[in-house]
């Protein structure tokens, strides 16, 4: 993997890619007598090789983006190219081929899958799960070879799709099958030939005659987001993860929905092979597969010995969740080919290869009940309590199921078997219910009608999935939860102050809002379980400690519904003070870069709840300070000092807010209104009603380019 992210391949081609001897077919038939006209007609236009020479070029463009993931044109020169292709083609349907590129997609739908008997088997892998495993294997093969000597393996990663395979006779693609029990499997012609990374008609010469070359078709993980997101949209049960997403788009009927799915195929081995013999080693193969227009996996890798081996199965176990597919382990083959067909198969396997299982990212278990958590805004979120199940490295007994609508998606009842997911750093969670298994015990799961720990209603906006409960600061549960936001590292760092001791202050009664926590004393603290005198002493330190903080941090930690840090900050910066804020209404909220009407909304009722001003007022007199606003430097100095603008409309150079900051740095103020006492109005694109007033009150307004000629004579940087 390069610096940049984009993947190469380490496997360089000796030579570029030949285009090949394509003229062989499609080529028009002379009858002598025509034979002048036609030469002569040829030499002023000659679609047959125009379209010739028109695929070869979109074959190979097509090589470099989808196989050596190395584009050599933008998409948009190839689409021209595509495009031009397709009229040619129009006017000459006589000239169309098979394996051109404008022939991925049939136009009919398959009415069902023939079967395809796999004249080689297509074998199964033995698993190793361990490195003892591997050693064994290691020492399996050498003993069968009877030699000493250090073994070669082509190390690769095992990617988690479908095995298919792809037959060409003559260079072109003739059939493409799934691997189905090995011995028999079903013709998925039209969809394999959807896929982009797999060649119609084979790159470069001297292929053999007929080729079945082998590999693993499956759907990237960003594609998969994508494909999920879309079915959400469209109330369709999406797929429960990419090798099922690359399963279904496989076994489409219809070429058209398999076209629209985002598959990839690398290849990784030949199945039967007649008319010209293969390179004596499997990685020789692989590069021949590539040279022939196949991808190949980037990260195939050739070692020498065990340890070699088990050091890329490290490497590769740290890049795993960096991998932009699923990949479910590493398979390790014995390089030279006369040493492969001398280990020979077994039933199920073959001896000379294996494949070292990472641990599961996805196992199987059982949710025993479902308990519901009352969050700081009283949102009330669906909790699986699980059996126990060791899945991506940890043991898992929890998981969300977020909301009601999560609930119905999945269909999920309590005692369902369930497939809990876990991959690297991202929280575990349940992908699906496995509906056949669901026993005769499954309860449904009945959200409740009361909130769990206040009693209070609760009710469901509709245009959300969540529930909330409706007791606010009534609610314990939300108070504890207002309470451990208050103190947490990004709020006001009150160290000291975790979660269990937050519950014990909260149930003892000795803290009902966030304020009461600067009046504890050193004797209430030592009086509760589990604290001693050092650790009450610290935390009343930490309490002294944060009562020094600044006024972004203040508002972020008072908990107002959608107010994040970047938005504190930015309420923090605009008003200066606390108290313009708490006066501010929703239309002078909304002045502020990153509040909408939404946020706007809930400070507003926020800073209108009497309740709020009470703990605001009590915190501080606690002693709750920080500093004031810097003053602008030299305010009376600047260019616009003491004038009141008006943005409106969006500007191309700069965002609004970056207007509003230059502005302000000029010494203006910028309002949101266009009254008597504006001094000026900076109309961008699509105004509005601001600019109709500043017209009837004949105020003076300025275009961009006029408000950017402004900034550039005060000479400031223009912003990024
Ligand atoms: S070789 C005779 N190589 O793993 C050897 N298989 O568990 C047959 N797979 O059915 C397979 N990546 O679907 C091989 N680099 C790789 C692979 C790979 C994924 C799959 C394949 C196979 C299954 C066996």
């Amino acid at each position: 993997v390069e610096s940049s992210g984009r993947e190469v391949d380490f496997v360089h081609l000796a030579s570029p890619p030949q285009l090949g001897p394509y003229t062989q077919h499609d080529e028009p038939c002379h009858t002598a007598g025509l034979f002048f006209i036609d030469v002569f007609l040829t030499l002023m236009t000659n679609p047959a090789s125009d379209i010739l020479s028109l695929r070869d070029t979109l074959r190979y463009h097509n090589y470099h983006y989808h196989v050596l993931n190395a584009p050599l044109i933008s998409d948009s020169e190839y689409d021209r190219l595509f495009r031009q292709l397709c009229e040619l083609e129009q006017s000459h349907p006589d000239l169309v081929t098979g394996d051109s590129p404008t022939q991925r997609i049939g136009d009919r739908p398959q009415e069902q899958f023939a079967s395809v008997a796999h004249s080689v088997p297509m074998l199964s892998l033995d698993n190793a799960f361990d490195n003892d495993e591997l050693a064994q294997f290691n020492r399996r093969v050498m003993e069968r070879l009877n030699t000493t000597s250090v073994i070669e393996y082509v190390c690769e990663p095992k990617l988690d799709g479908l095995a298919v395979s792809l037959l060409y006779e003559g260079g072109l693609l003739v059939r493409g099958a799934s691997r189905g029990d090995g011995t028999s499997g079903e013709d998925i012609t039209h969809t394999v030939r959807t896929i982009k990374s797999v060649p119609l008609r084979l790159l470069g010469d001297h292929w053999p005659d007929r080729i079945e070359i082998r590999g693993e078709v499956y759907m990237p993980r960003n594609g998969f987001e994508k494909l999920k997101e879309e079915m959400q949209a469209r109330n369709e049960k999406p797929f429960v993860n990419p090798r099922n997403a690359a399963a279904g788009s496989l076994r489409q009927l219809d070429p058209k929905v398999a076209a629209g799915r985002p598959l990839e195929m690398c290849c990784y081995g030949v199945g039967a092979c007649e008319g010209s013999e293969l390179p004596a080693q499997h990685a020789a193969v692989l590069h021949k597969l590539q040279d022939w227009g196949l991808k190949i996996n980037a990260h195939t890798q050739t070692v020498r010995g065990l340890q070699a081996c088990i050091d890329y199965y490290d490497r590769l176990y740290r890049l795993r969740d960096s991998l932009p597919y699923d990949i479910d382990g590493i398979v390790y083959k014995v390089n030279e080919i006369a040493l492969q067909r001398q280990l020979g198969s077994a039933a199920r396997a073959p001896r000379w290869a294996i494949a070292r299982k990472f641990p599961a990212q996805e196992e199987l278990t059982e949710p025993l009940a479902v308990d519901f958590q009352v969050g700081r805004t009283g949102a009330i979120t669906p909790v699986a309590r699980l059996a126990p199940v060791f899945v991506g490295g940890a043991t898992i007994s929890s998981a969300s199921l977020h909301n009601i609508d999560e609930v119905e998606r999945l269909g999920l009842q309590v005692h369902d078997t369930v497939i809990v997911r876990r991959a690297g750093d991202v929280i575990p969670q349940i992908v699906a219910v496995v509906q056949e298994r669901r026993p005769q015990h499954a309860t449904p799961i009945v959200f409740p009608a009361t909130c769990p720990e206040c009693h209070s209603e609760t009710e469901r906006s509709p245009q959300e999935a969540v529930i909330r409960c409706t007791g606010g600061l009534f609610c314990k549960a939300q108070r504890k939860q207002a309470i451990k936001h208050f103190v947490c590292r990004r709020a006001l760092d009150i160290d000291g102050l975790g979660d269990k001791l937050v519950d014990q202050l909260v149930d003892s009664g000795l803290v009902q809002t966030v304020a009461d926590l600067f009046c504890l004393t050193h004797e209430q603290l030592v009086a509760l379980e589990r604290v001693g005198a050092k650790s009450a002493d610290n935390l009343l330190a930490a309490l002294q400690k944060a009562k020094k903080t600044t006024l972004a941090r203040f508002v972020f930690a008072l908990g107002i519904r959608e107010v994040g840090e970047t938005t504190a900050g930015a309420l923090a910066a605009h008003f200066g003070d606390l108290h313009s804020l708490c006066c501010a209404d929703e239309a002078s909220l909304q002045e502020v870069d990153t509040v909408g009407p939404v946020v706007a909304h809930h400070l507003a009722l926020f800073f209108r709840q009497p309740h709020n001003l009470e703990v605001i007022a009590a915190l501080q007199t606690a002693g709750l300070h920080w500093p004031a606003p810097e003053p602008l430097a030299n305010t009376a100095a600047l260019p616009l000092a003491g004038q009141s603008w008006v943005l409106t409309g969006s500007l191309a150079s700069m965002t609004r807010a970056q207007g509003k900051a230059r502005l302000q740095q000029l010494g203006a103020r910028v309002v949101g209104t266009v009254s008597g006492s504006t001094d000026a109005v900076v109309a961008g694109h699509a105004p509005g009603s601001k600019l109709q007033k500043a017209r009837e009150l004949g105020l003076a307004v300025m275009d961009e380019q006029q408000f950017i000629g402004l900034l550039s004579t005060h000479n400031m940087e223009r912003y990024e």
